[in-house]
């Protein structure tokens, strides 16, 4: 095996196994593993047509001790319940999230990049109805499955700041919709807007809350995140989904003695701002250098020197300290796993 660690792309690299688990009526089968990166599905399963599927991403880190540690697992195994309800798929408890998160990482562990390369495993739970339907209803199977595949930084730039447009002409998820669960639908409702940004040259557009078009929701598929002084602060909206990266960095920044607000934010409000990002498993920190709102000609800068702020620089390296083992876990964020 030859895999160049160091400069590994966010993307699918084939790996040893991948485990599946199938509901049948009501019920729970047991976890299968297999080498098969192909599921056999039938042409009517409703996860094809109505969109029925969540899923969940979440990252294994190799620490100098050698020891494997996985991140919040439970927060990731209670969004899918969730995201689950929210769409009437079956429930997956806790223990087989577990279990199916644990073996397929313990069947891939020679892919788990080395400490010290900025690599890691990244966990990718996903649900799906799969069984037959043509009426619009709940399939009466489910099948839930978990691979993993080693991964880079999510952007190309990694920890570096990037240029964001604000997007009007499109929402990612609509009030009572389901843009507070991870759900496919949703992804697939932000492609096209995503696309525009990319080829203006923006990493990624910033959605406003789809009412009022007034708030700041989303940064792409990551929350969005400023500093101002001594405070973090972050958008409160029924369309965003909680970001457990989010939910860290709140506790982190109060342990670094700042306050922690979390509520609307005017998109006029970030002029005030001293630092602004994304964030999100993939990429942890995604300081944010300029975002250009091209309707109303305004560009909000940020980064003048080029480099990220120094509260986020502090943030980031706080976290994936903590997430690789460099640093103790006060939190119980972390379970080392054989
Ligand atoms: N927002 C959206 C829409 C996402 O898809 C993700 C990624 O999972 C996030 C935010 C970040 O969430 P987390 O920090 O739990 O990965
Ligand atoms: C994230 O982890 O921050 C993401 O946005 C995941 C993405 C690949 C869906």
């Amino acid at each position: 095996m030859n895999i160049d660690w160091g400069n590994l792309p966010f993307g699918y690299m084939p790996t040893d196994h991948n485990v599946r688990c199938y509901n049948r009526n009501g019920e729970w089968g047991e976890l299968e593993i297999t080498s098969d990166e192909y599921i056999s599905l039938h042409m009517a399963a409703t996860c094809l047509h109505y969109g029925q599927e969540s899923f969940e991403g979440m990252k294994a880190y190799m620490g100098k001790d050698g020891k494997i540690r996985i991140f919040r697992w439970q927060d990731n195994a209670r969004r899918m319940q969730r995201s689950a309800e929210g769409i009437k798929l079956a429930v997956v408890p806790e223990k087989l999230f577990h279990d199916a998160i644990v073996k397929a990482v313990q069947l891939n562990k020679r892919f788990i990049p080395p400490h010290g390369t900025g690599a890691s495993l990244y966990i990718r739970p996903l649900l799906i109805g799969s069984g037959p339907e043509v009426g619009v209803k709940p399939s009466g199977e489910y099948l839930f499955m978990v691979f993993v595949t080693p991964v880079g930084p999510y952007f190309k730039e990694g920890f570096r700041p990037m240029n964001m447009m604000v997007c009007r002409d499109f929402d990612r998820a609509a009030p009572l919709g389901t843009g507070h669960i991870k759900v496919g639908g949703n992804y697939a409702a932000s492609l096209l807007s995503m696309e525009k940004g990319h080829e203006k040259g923006f990493a990624s557009v910033i959605y406003l809350d789809a009412k009022e078009k007034k708030y700041i929701d989303e940064c792409g598929p990551a929350n969005f995140f400023g500093i101002r002084g001594n405070t973090y602060i972050t958008p409160a909206s029924p369309t965003i989904l909680p970001s457990i990266t989010n939910l860290s960095l709140q506790d982190l920044a109060k342990e670094l003695g700042m306050e922690v607000e979390k509520r609307p934010v005017p998109l006029e409000e970030i002029a005030e701002f001293d630092e602004v990002g994304a964030c999100g498993t993939a990429a942890v920190i995604s300081p944010i250098k300029k975002i250009v709102d091209p309707d109303t000609g305004i560009t909000y800068e940020y980064c003048k020197d080029g480099n990220p702020g120094p509260v986020s620089v502090k943030l980031y390296n706080k976290l994936v300290d903590i997430q690789y083992g460099d640093e103790p876990d006060p939190f119980g964020w972390i379970e080392i796993i054989d």
